[in-house]
């Protein structure tokens, strides 16, 4: 670093605390915030509370500060909602105030500053991407049209397990086969398009693209340049990394896929009704000048990384839980042979017959939420909430985990047992219809994808039972379900290794 970089940065770092404390001072006075521990200047709480601010921390802080609680990151306004109560007022009643979006330096890079649909504030934009998206994705058309393509993925998974000699005897790592079939699945739905092996170069490309892409923008590395604005020009690197990242990425969902669909729309008329697939609508829009060319792109990188990955996480927990847990995946078993028959594999529209098999879905979702904070909301102006003020473009975090995890709200949330989704919790659905279980979230911003994730789920979950017995590998009683968290997603931290041994016909 150079000195008159250090020189000025000091200088500036004295300027902010001078401003901090005069900003404090007269916000104090203004304002009636929500409690939590005291900040100090430019710092404020980021020392005492660090980075980590994942799900379990703040359950943690909860219990100490409340239902809501602010947290200082620097300059930036933390509220973190912890009730059922108060997830209603800010995603339902408030969902209008509180219906924006956070963006820090890295995702604004990501986003190109919001011209996404996920990220942006609320407003036209994301009311004309929401709309425009609703069509080619989000709706009971597109389930029928692909649920046919999602069942020949599954089957396909099933087929390979069963070639590989080492899925019975020592085990495989099942998600890289699962990952490919979440990409065929969105690939087919985008693109009409599909990869046939998990090596196929332009998949690797992609997967390692969207990988770094998840990698930077999880990464609590960067959080000081974001917290502290003074400190950002020691961020350039990581910055300009994330540039090249995201311009190379957006530049292979143009060259490989979009202009492909087009050529191959002007060759063979792609456009008929029953050939269309999603980007031949996202395409129209454009056309008609509802949206850029850049929005095209936000929109195939979105789906890349709110549908894929998000839906492959809750898969492979639903999986691990399956193998640690041998008597619920007997009575699943049980289920899909009684209610479907030995000879018959499961099918979208079995997904709903069958109450165990929706019972470990969404006990899976409980347990381990893959976006366990929701994506984080923000308040563009001043707002009040619970009595206290939410000063403007604050990032509210509804700790959903927490709140389908209280045992305040749930018996023995530490257990995993499905048997809750038709006992106590019967009338719980995933939603949103029961402010302590919103894994998808609910209201404005809630996940339009809820509609493709539930039977993909349903399908795959379903054939892996109906076709494997899975257990641990040789000489282990359990596959580790240690968590990694990021800036907002649940993961598991080693994909595990399972053993599929096929039922015996
Ligand atoms: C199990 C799988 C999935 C889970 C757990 C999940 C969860 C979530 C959550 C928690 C949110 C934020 C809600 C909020 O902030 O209030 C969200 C937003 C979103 N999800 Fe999903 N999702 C999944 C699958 C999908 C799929 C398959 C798609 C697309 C095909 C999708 C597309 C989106 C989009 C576009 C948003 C942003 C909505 C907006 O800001 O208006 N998700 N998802």
């Amino acid at each position: 670093m150079d000195l008159l970089l250090l020189e000025k940065t000091l200088l500036g770092l004295f300027a902010a605390v001078v401003v901090a404390i005069v900003i404090s001072k007269l916000r104090g006075k203004r304002f009636k915030l929500p409690p939590g521990p005291i900040p100090v200047p430019v710092f404020g709480n980021w020392l005492q509370v660090g980075d980590d601010l994942n799900h379990r921390n703040l359950a943690s802080m909860a219990k100490k500060f409340g239902d809501v609680f602010l947290l200082r990151m620097g300059q930036r306004n933390l509220v973190v909602v912890s009730s059922p109560e108060l997830a209603k007022e800010v995603l339902h009643t408030q969902g209008v105030e509180f219906g924006s979006r956070t963006r820090n330096v890295v995702f604004d890079i990501f986003t190109g500053k919001g011209q996404d649909m996920v990220f942006t504030v609320y407003g036209e934009h994301w009311r004309k991407m929401r709309r425009i998206m609703t069509v080619p994705f989000f709706t009971n058309k597109v389930v029928q049209q692909y649920r046919y393509g999602w069942e020949a993925e599954a089957a396909a998974v099933v087929e390979d397990v069963k070639k590989n000699p080492d899925a019975a005897k020592n085990g495989i790592v099942l998600r890289n086969r699962l990952q490919l079939m979440m990409y065929n699945n969105l690939y087919r739905i985008m693109f009409d398009r599909r990869f046939e092996t998990e090596n196929d170069p332009l998949l690797l490309k992609l997967k390692a693209l969207n990988g770094e892409r998840s990698r930077l923008a999880q990464s609590f590395d960067y959080n000081y340049g974001d917290f502290i604005p003074i400190l950002r020009p020691f961020l350039r690197g990581y910055l300009k990394i994330c540039k090249e990242v995201k311009e190379t990425r957006l530049k292979l969902f143009k060259d490989y896929f979009v202009d492909e669909r087009k050529k191959l729309a002007s060759t063979k008329g792609a456009n008929n009704e029953g050939l269309k697939c999603a980007i031949d609508h996202i395409l129209e829009a454009q056309q008609k000048g509802e949206i850029n060319e850049d929005n095209v792109l936000y929109i195939v990188e979105n789906i890349n990384v709110a549908a894929i990955e998000t839906t492959l996480w809750s898969i492979e927990w639903g999986v691990a839980a399956l193998v640690n847990h041998p008597e619920i995946q007997k009575k699943l078993r049980h289920e899909l042979d009684t209610v479907l028959g030995r000879d018959k594999q499961i099918t979208e529209p079995d997904t709903y017959n069958l109450p165990y098999l929706q019972a470990v879905i969404k006990e899976t979702l409980r347990y381990k939420m893959a976006i366990p904070l929701l994506v984080p909301h923000m308040n563009l102006h001043d707002a009040k909430l619970a009595g206290y003020d939410i000063p403007a473009e604050s990032k509210i975090l509804v700790n959903a985990w927490w709140l389908a995890n209280n045992p305040d709200n749930w018996s023995n949330p530490d257990e995993f047992r499905p048997e809750r989704f038709l006992e106590e919790d019967a009338k719980v659905e995933a939603n949103g219809n029961d402010f302590r279980f919103l894994p998808f979230g609910v209201g404005r911003r809630s996940c339009p994808g809820i509609i493709i994730a539930l039977p993909i789920l349903g399908i795959i979950l379903g054939r892996l039972v109906q076709n494997f017995e899975l257990s641990p590998p040789p000489g282990q009683s359990k596959v580790d379900t240690s968590e990694k968290g990021g800036q907002f997603s649940l993961q598991i931290l080693k994909h595990s290794t399972i053993v599929l041994k096929p039922r015996s016909v």
